[in-house]
């Protein structure tokens, strides 16, 4: 009775089922991979959030396929304080960043088409590419001198192949598409008539002292997708709005946002005191975000110190932006292993073969966001399960 687009619904693993057992037998759990910012006491407060929902104009449904133009106006002039002009006819609003992938997905590809998608990543899209019908096509990422960069050898089209996937900042490695891999995927596109995605929710995000490329929104030679939301910018994933920005050759942005405006209107998915409070929220984010750079450059001080005193001959992984730490085990340890140990600890964590890390260097992959005793308490948690390991 059921369509095959859920086939992956059956999948689960050694490590969830444990996880599972112990939620059943009523266990606590120290969640190491929580990126809720709420959990870890970021976001705004009632009264602020209220005032800021409580507008003229929320008792309406004024229906605007693209979003309501205050908030794209608002959204554009995000975008000039980051250097890049634009007009808010090219910007799309959706209820988040997936489901704006969603759409890409439907605007770009039949069923039984290819999308190609970055490794290491955020392991979002399988399901999204599933549901749409698509199939993912990985290229690598690889270390070079300290930074990522595409594997020229891993960036292959075949003639399914309709659009190219980069993560600008990448989840987790917090690696920024350099000028050099613009230039390859902008080359590979045009070379292969493919379209451009590019996911910049974590783009306010830099580490300390490092110089961020900027937002690829503004791009005028490939077909270019810029996804973004509320939900990283303004720490508001509970407010539900994402964000298409259109980029390219006149014609191709002109065609993208006829078609893409039948498919907005089709769902309609933005409410309306979310949109009206877009402005204010994007206005007044940075602090949040200000506070959020600083606990994950806290933790990853906290968790350099204990690889140096543990012993363990574990690695941190330069860390150029994000909210996500990469932890090197030391080589031979299994990542599954470890992680049911440290599950027995009460330590939850994501092991890195769940975001495509490749199992010869293992790695373990830890939210930066929790309070740093807690953060400290499970490094202690895995203390004692690389100890058994
Ligand atoms: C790289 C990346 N893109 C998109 C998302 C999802 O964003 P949204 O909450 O807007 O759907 C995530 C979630 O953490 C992510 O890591």
């Amino acid at each position: 009775m059921f369509s095959s687009r859920l086939s992956f619904a059956d999948d689960s693993n050694a490590l969830s089922k444990a996880r599972e057992r112990r939620r059943t037998a009523g266990l606590p759990t120290l969640d190491l991979a929580d990126a809720n910012p709420a959990t870890a006491g970021f976001g705004w407060s009632v009264l602020e959030l209220g005032t800021l929902l409580r507008r003229d104009g929320i008792q309406r449904q004024d229906p605007d396929a693209r979003g309501l133009t205050v908030a794209r106006t608002a959204i554009a002039d995000y975008y000039l304080a980051r250097g890049t002009r634009l007009t808010p006819d090219r910007i799309f609003l959706s209820a988040s960043t997936s489901e704006g992938y969603s759409w890409l997905f439907k605007l770009l590809c039949n069923p039984g088409d290819e999308i190609l998608v970055p490794e290491p990543a955020y392991p979002l899209l399988e399901v999204i590419a599933a549901l749409e019908g698509v199939t993912l096509r990985p290229y690598r990422l690889v270390q070079l001198a300290g930074e990522w960069v595409i594997d020229l050898a891993s960036l292959t089209a075949s003639r399914q192949t309709r659009a190219i996937v980069c993560i600008n900042p990448s989840n987790p490695t917090g690696a920024f598409v350099s000028r050099r891999d613009r230039d390859i995927l902008r080359n590979f596109a045009l070379k292969n008539s493919l379209a451009v995605l590019c996911d910049e929710v974590f783009l306010d995000y830099p580490a300390e002292g490092v110089s961020s490329p900027g937002t690829w929104v503004g791009e005028t030679q490939v077909a270019l997708y810029v996804l973004s939301g509320l939900s990283k910018v303004a720490v508001a994933p509970q407010l539900k709005v994402g964000w298409i920005i259109v980029s390219g050759p006149t014609d191709t942005v002109q065609e993208s946002c006829r078609r893409l405006e039948h498919i907005a209107d089709a769902f309609l998915s933005v409410n309306t005191p979310a949109q009206l409070a877009l402005p204010d929220l994007l206005r007044r984010a940075e602090p949040i975000r200000a506070a959020i750079r600083t606990r994950v450059s806290e933790n990853q001080q906290i968790l350099k110190d204990w690889v140096v005193s543990s012993g363990h001959a574990c690695t941190v992984l330069p860390r150029p932006a994000g909210w996500m730490a990469i932890l090197g085990l030391p080589p031979g340890v299994s990542e599954e292993r470890l992680l049911l140990n440290a599950l027995d600890e009460g330590v939850w964590a994501h092991p890195g073969y769940f975001y495509g890390l490749s199992s010869n260097s293992p790695s373990v992959i830890l939210s930066l966001l929790p309070k740093s005793s807690e953060f400290s308490e499970g490094l202690s948690g895995l203390d004692r399960a690389l100890r058994r390991t």
